[in-house]
Order: structure tokens, then sequence, then C-alpha cells
């Protein structure tokens, strides 16, 4: 029997709402939630987010500061990160001003921004980068063969780099560019003829059409173009020397600590130093010295694993680092990418089963899933070059890598979130001192700065301050005595990063996403999209970086923090190498009309949002903030979003205490309130001139991805996966979006570009 599974295991459940992280947190799982009786939790009165019970625990007033705070930073004015400053002395502007009227909460199947713009569509799924490949069909038909030449599924994080007439890189170019862009993952329902076609069920489930899984492999992974403004509008080129995609397929180099090691062996490369394809490419990053930078987030899930086979045959560390990381794809529920038959030649079905089925590690696959959850560094100038997947900075569910000042004689520092329930932020910084001499030098360069340093993660403490605590054998308590796991060696670290950072005792974070470093005053913001994991009563069920624990209507009954919020910090003394930072909450995602313990950034119609994903700092106006959505609790109401945002820095509030109202369900059924208080620390409510809505996108899309022109007047953002809970091919015309190409269309992910009708720059 043959049947239709209609985007399964794509959409369903998000990965990255699955926590995998065992330590002590209390935790009230979504199964658990379902046996909730929302009338009768209503009726106890917590479904206006504990307004109503404020009173009964005293306000949720509070004063003082009391918080670290560092010293001014060491240099007036870092470079802006993803740019090359060796003028560090350089006056600031003026402060920019927000200049747009806010755009309305929509539920319309377009993308709207406020008057006086434009957004045009430039780059869609499918769309051809090489001359010879025809134009997207979009029904199912176009040949597998050519998806390696066609814009792949889900963009999302992005990079532009400016080009000059002689082709070389060029920050500040206005009108020519490449444009780097990560395509996470996909919508299967619209990829093939009549969705996925699949035989069997449960662990017996097979793709039966390897036409279909080649697609799926080329639909992931990067894509390099060229774009073009010209005669007023922005173009992509078709036949551009640059154009690439980076897939599922395409060889990659391990480089670093961990390369080389027993640990990264497979039947494809014996010695552990190469491996293919990058998936679920999220967010990005970039280099001073002219590289990209793309994030492995939910690679976990694309490899079949099943327990009952493979797990008799494994050794308890082995089985310690699955369980961590979530290597369990099994049946139905995974991509199935390891199932069509027969198998290649060089095994590119087989090199998906992470199961022991040869003698040795270069027999099979077993240590696959090590090659996965990387920051990858790809040279955009060079199409034939390999891309490298950098070792030092830790393998987790990478969202993003954002780079910090950029300062000559100082280290290099990246700042990462891995984006699951309960997981941390980290930062990478490097062994040797920045050196203006190798701007442009390519991978050279990464072999330098990136390969050898110290990765930390992130402890947020009670009074305001925070500590970075380093990732090393020997240090922190991760040694091969460590209790929940025994590290065998440097390497080990490092591909084990989740557990060394529980050993070291790091903060769980409501699922970081996005990092953004201000390029004035090198401090770090850090989206928190929100979580499930604080619905619970109890003892430490929040802390003061992740300090609200509510429920509320909307689309479903959610308990935890819905909403998500916007953590930032600012390492001690403005140093990339400091291990002190001082903290706030810069921003906390809410509904306007939701109660004071809740909307504790004072949120109006025009600036409230939730579920804070994307986040990236203007290069071309410093100051300026996009914040983008990934909501799946407001949808209600509106679409995904983008923001513009006008923060201003660490200690500009104050303390606060909240007022949890959070629940336990009994044995019975019964749901017992819990109110407790939290203390944190609230930035300054930004106010209608420091937050406003830019632009509302199309039903059921997410807005990621955020970049510009060098002169601040293009701005390209991506719109993903528009109508992605249509259920059914049957009747085109009940597609949830037809965005952007209207009629009965299928839905496709797409880049726009925005300008603005006057010529000027974005946003102010
Ligand atoms: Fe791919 Fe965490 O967003
Ligand atoms: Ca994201
Ligand atoms: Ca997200
Ligand atoms: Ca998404």
């Amino acid at each position: 029997m043959t049947i239709a599974h209609p985007h399964a295991g794509d959409r369903c459940v998000d990965p990255d709402d699955v926590g995998t992280n065992p330590t002590d947190n209390p935790r009230f799982d979504e199964i658990a939630a379902s046996r909730l009786n929302r009338r009768r939790l209503l009726g106890w009165g917590v479904g206006t987010a504990g307004s109503a019970l404020l009173a009964a625990c005293g306000g949720g007033g509070g004063g003082g500061s009391g918080a670290f705070l560092p010293a001014a930073p060491a240099t007036a004015a870092p470079a802006p990160s993803g740019n090359v400053d060796t003028s560090p002395a350089a006056t600031p502007p003026a402060a920019p001003r927000l200049g747009f009227d806010a755009v309305a909460k929509s539920l319309a199947d377009v993308v709207a921004v406020p008057a006086g713009y434009t957004a045009s569509v430039l780059y869609r799924l499918g769309d051809p980068i090489a001359a010879e490949v025809p134009a997207y069909r979009n029904d199912g038909s176009d040949e597998a063969a050519t998806y390696d030449r066609r814009a792949g599924d889900h963009h999302d994080g992005m990079t532009f780099f400016g080009i000059d007439a002689s082709d070389r890189w060029d920050p500040a170019h206005a009108t020519r560019g490449l444009l780097v862009m990560n395509h996470e993952s996909m919508t299967q329902l619209f990829l093939h003829p009549a969705g996925r076609t699949v035989s069997g069920t449960g662990n017996a489930a097979m793709r039966t059409v390897a036409d279909e899984v080649q697609r799926e492999f080329y639909l992931h992974g990067v894509s390099v173009i060229e774009v073009e403004r010209r005669d007023g509008s922005w173009r992509y080129r078709q036949d551009s020397r640059f154009n690439r995609r980076i897939h599922a397929v395409t060889e990659m180099v391990l480089s670093g600590p961990a390369a080389g090691t027993g640990d990264m062996r497979t039947r494809y490369s014996p010695d552990g130093t190469r491996t293919r394809g990058t998936v679920n490419n999220c967010a990005n990053g970039a280099t001073p010295w002219g590289t990209y930078l793309t994030c492995e987030e939910n690679w976990a899930g694309y490899f079949r694993r099943i327990g009952a086979i493979d797990d008799p045959q494994r050794s308890p560390r082995e089985l310690a680092s699955f369980q961590r990381y979530g290597v369990r794809g099994v049946g139905g529920s995974s991509r199935l990418w390891a199932t069509p038959r027969p198998d290649t030649a060089d095994h590119l079905y087989g090199r998906w089963n992470a199961e022991i089925a040869g003698a040795t590690a270069t027999d099979d696959y077993r240590n696959v899933a090590n090659t996965y959850g990387w920051v990858v560094e790809i040279d955009p100038f060079d199409p034939s070059g390999t891309p490298k997947k950098r070792t030092a900075l830790g393998r987790f569910g990478h969202e993003g890598a954002c780079l910090g000042p950029v300062v000559p004689g100082k280290p290099l520092v990246w700042y990462m979130g891995d984006d699951a329930q309960n997981e941390y932020v980290y930062k990478f910084v490097s062994a040797r001192a920045w050196d203006p001499a190798d701007v442009g030098a390519g991978m050279v360069a990464g072999d330098k700065y990136m390969d050898e340093g110290r990765l930390y993660a992130a402890r947020f403490n009670e009074d305001g301050s925070g500590d970075w605590l380093e990732l090393g054998l020997g240090i922190n308590g991760i040694t091969a005595a460590s209790k929940a796991y025994a590290f065998a060696d440097a390497a080990d670290v490092l591909i084990n990063a989740r557990l060394a950072a529980d050993a070291a005792g790091a903060t769980k974070m409501d699922r970081p996403e996005w990092t953004a470093v201000h390029p004035k005053n090198g401090e770090i913001y850090l989206t928190l999209t929100n979580s499930t994991a604080r619905s619970a009563g109890g003892a430490n069920i929040t802390n003061a970086a992740n300090p609200r624990a509510y429920t509320e209507g909307g689309p479903s009954l959610s308990s935890g923090n819905p909403n998500g919020h916007i953590v930032r910090f600012a390492d001690a003394g403005g140093e990339p190498d400091a291990v002190r930072f001082a903290w706030d909450v810069y921003l906390f995602g809410a509904r306007s009309n939701a109660g004071p313990n809740v909307n504790l950034s004072e949120l109006d119609a025009d600036n409230d949002f939730s579920s804070p994903d994307g986040l990236w700092f203007s290069q071309a106006s410093p100051g300026l903030l996009w914040l983008q959505t990934d909501d799946s609790k407001y949808t209600d109401v509106t679409n995904c979003m983008m923001l513009a945002a006008l923060p201003g820095r660490v200690g500009d509030g104050g303390a606060k205490r909240i007022a949890n109202a959070s629940y336990v369900l009994t044995d019975n059924d019964e749901v017992v309130g819990h109110v407790a208080e939290q203390k944190t620390f609230v930035g300054k409510p930004p106010g209608a001139d420091g937050l406003r809505r830019f632009l509302v996108g199309p039903v059921e899309c997410e807005i990621t991805g955020v970049a510009e022109s060098g002169d601040g007047r293009a701005l390209f953002v991506n719109i993903q996966h528009p109508g992605e809970d249509t259920s059914s091919l049957r009747d085109p015309a009940a597609f949830t979006s037809h965005w952007p190409d209207g009629g009965n269309a299928r839905p496709r992910s797409a880049t726009v570009v925005i300008t603005r009708d006057d010529g000027g720059v974005i946003g102010l």
C-alpha cells in the first residue's frame, strides 16, 4: 500500500519545542497539558495571564538596581559585527529615530510594509540559478536533478556581501552583492506531485520514490546568489559565476580539535576528516575576513537510529550522548532519508542510518551524527571551495553565530544560542588576536581564528551578574569522573558540549535563538523564543533571566513563557574574553492587553508581538535593531512580523518582582494554582519611539533572515513556509496561502527586497 504523509515529521511537532535536557528542572510537558480541562482552568482564574492573582501576592512592583555592572567598554566604538573597522575611535553618528508609521497586525495573505515602502519578491523556492535550468513549474513535476541549481526551501538566516567591479568584497557596496542564505527545512506537501510517497508505517515506513528524496537533499543547505540593482529595481542574476547551492550532499571538511578523532570516523571518511552535507541551517553569522557562517540546528531528527536495534550495541557514553542530543529518529517521525532501496554506490541514503551495521566504525555510519551540529564556514567568493565544519565552536543545536566587537590586537568572539527547551547560550573566543591584514584571506583565516580557542557557556545569576563557564577538559567539573558523562578528551568535550555545559552548571534558558551585537556598545542581545518548560508549579520553575510563568489563551491554551523575551548582556569591560557579564531583560513579548505581570515592557497595539526569533543590528544605521517572529501563540490575531527597535543599554530599567501564576496537575486531574514571586531586571519600556511594527507576513509564515545593501537603502527579508498548515493538495483553492504567486498556486518560501519609494534609508 502506498500512503501520502503530508509534511509529516516536518511541522507537526517542531523539534526545537521538545527538550532533551534531563537535569533537574521540573517539567510539565505537553502531554500533561493536553489533559487539562480548559474550562476548569479558566474558571480557576489564570486564563488572563494571572493578572487577577497579582493582588493575592502583594503586587509586582520593585525598585533599585543592585545589578553588577561592567566597566565602560575599553574602546569607544567597537567595529560593527560583520564589517571591518580599524578606527575604533570613530565619532558615533547622531542618535537614529524611527521614521515610518506602524503596520497594523494582520491575518491577510500579503507582505504588509509601511506607507511609502515597497516589498518586491526577489528569490522564490525553485527559482533557477544557472542559465540552463528552466523556470520552476511549482506543481511537483520539476526534474529532481535540477534542484541543485534552484533556490532551496524555507529561506532563513542571510548575509549580503557587497562586491566591487573587481569582484572583491566591499562591505559598503550599495548596488551589487552576493546574497548568501540558509534553507532550513522544507514543506514536503508542496514539493512532490501528491505529497511525499511512503510505504509502511512506524519503523517499517519507507520512501519509495528516490526522486523525491533527491529533491529534498538539494532543497536544504545554503544559496549563494549574485544580486544587483539595475534600472531602479533589484534582481538576482541567473547566470552569475558566483551562484551556488550547498546542500545535504555537498562534501565538507571537518576542521578543528574534533576532526580526525575516532568519534568522527565513517565509511565515507575512515580518517574522520570529512563528511557530506549540512542540514537544518537556521540562523547565520559572518567573519571579519569576509566569509559566511551557517549553523546546523535541528539536525538530530534527520538520522535513523532505532533504539531497539541499536541501543544494545552501544556503550553507556554513546547512549548518554544520543539521549542528550535526541538522536533517535525512527519510523514515520523522521524524514526517512535512509530508506530508499536500492542504495546508491556511494550510499547516499544509507549514510542517514546512524545504527551500527558493520564490524567497525569505518564499515558503517554509526558516527555520522557526530559530523552534524556544527557551525559551518563557507567562502562565497570561491564557488568551488569546500565548506568547513568548525568543531572548536562546539556541537549542539546551533541557531546562529554572531560576531562580537572586532578590535585589532584582541581576540574575536562569536555568541551562539542552542535552540531547544532548557538549553544554553555559548561563546567562542579565538586564541589568536585579530589582524586586519587577514581581510579577504578566506578559509585560511578561518583556520587561523576558528580552529583554536575557548568555548564557554553562560550562567545568569539572580543578582543581575553572569559568569562565562569555560568548557574545557579538567575544569568546571568536566572530567572523566563527571556524574552524567565520562569525558574522554578535549574533542569529546566539543562533540558533547551540551553535557559539558550541564556539568559546568550553565543556566537553562527558554529556547535560545538568535544573538545580535550592538555595533555602538558591543552589548549582546539574545532572543528566547518561548517555552512550555516553566509551566509547572513548585520551586525552581523560573530563574531571574527566565522569569515568567503564566497561562494564556490564543490559538490554544499555553502555559510557561508562551510569548518569549529578549535578554541582553554586557561582557565586563567590553572585553571579548571577559568571564563576567551584567544582564537584564531588554524586552518581553506579550499581547498588548495582557496583565502587568506579563506585559512587562508595556507594549501597545503598534508594537506587541510574540515569540521573538530573528534579531539583527543594521550595520549601515548603527543602533537600529530588526526583530522577527516565529510564532504559534499569537496567530489567532496576527501573522508573523518584523519590528524595528532602538534599544538603550543594560541597566536602563531596574529590578522588578514578577507575580507568576502557574499550576500543577494532581493525579486526579485537579488543577492546583501556584503563585510565586520571581525577581528579575527589566529594561526601560521601549515606547512607541523605541519599538514599532514594520512588516507583517502572509498566512502561516515565519519571518526570518534579514540583510541590507551597504548603504542601508535596500533591506532583504525572508518569508519562510507560508501556508505550512495546509493539509491536502486535493483542492488548490483551499491552500491556506498562495503567496507569493497568487491565484491557486502552491505557496513558496521567498526572499523579498524592501525599498523606500523616495530612495531613503530603511526604517529611519
Ligand atoms: Fe530554526 Fe530556532 O529556529
Ligand atoms: Ca530561528
Ligand atoms: Ca524559531
Ligand atoms: Ca519555521
